[in-house]
């Protein structure tokens, strides 16, 4: 059976090097258009993003990661993805659920992108999410889950197939 959504999801895998394609303004919008979409608890949409496409910004917000964090330094484009705490009783899954349909949507147009995690990590001398907060302006109240690294994929990776699933996984009616 046709199942559109199966075979770009198993398309999906994460790229940690880009080439220096240029993401067009369109391509962005449409791919921050679906993770407007994301399902969100009580219906309060608290996500929000930081999209940064400056290389010098992408380069400083790489060291606010200590660990890691290089990786994002030959992206095109990196979202940060925050959440307004006043709203965001179960921010956690809200940021990742919308960051999941960024990576969904960045594979649509065959692009690379890698989620790096922020939270509870480290910079220079604070935590990744303080240091990224001095660096973008931020205002008080946020909490940063991750950033998604966007970027043309200079790694082919091959794509998932059905046999890489454990389908015993999935239990019906009872465990
Ligand atoms: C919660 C979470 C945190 C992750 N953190 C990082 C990270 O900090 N750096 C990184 O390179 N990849 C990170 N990843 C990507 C995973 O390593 C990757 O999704 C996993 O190895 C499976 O590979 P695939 O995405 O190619 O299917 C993270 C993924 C998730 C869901």
């Amino acid at each position: 059976m046709e199942n559109k959504l199966f075979d770009l999801a198993s398309k999906r895998r994460s790229v940690r090097r880009y080439t220096d394609e240029h993401i067009s303004e369109e391509v962005l919008h449409e791919i921050m258009k679906v993770a407007l979409t994301a399902p969100c608890s009580f219906g309060h949409r608290p996500v929000e993003f930081v999209v940064v496409r400056d290389k010098n910004t992408i380069k400083e917000l790489a060291t606010c990661k200590s660990l890691g964090g290089s990786q994002i330094i030959g992206a095109d484009t990196v979202i940060v993805v925050m959440v307004k705490l006043s709203r965001g009783e179960f921010w956690i899954e809200d940021a990742a659920i919308a960051s999941s349909y960024i990576l969904l949507a960045a594979e649509q147009y065959d692009l690379g992108a890698c989620w790096v995690h922020i939270r509870n990590r480290t910079g220079k001398r604070k935590s990744s999410e303080e240091e990224i907060f001095s660096l973008l302006g931020v205002p008080k109240g946020y909490a940063v889950l991750n950033l998604i690294a966007l970027g043309g994929k200079a790694e082919k990776k091959a794509g998932y197939t059905e046999a890489d699933f454990d389908f015993k996984k999935i239990h019906y009616e009872h465990y």
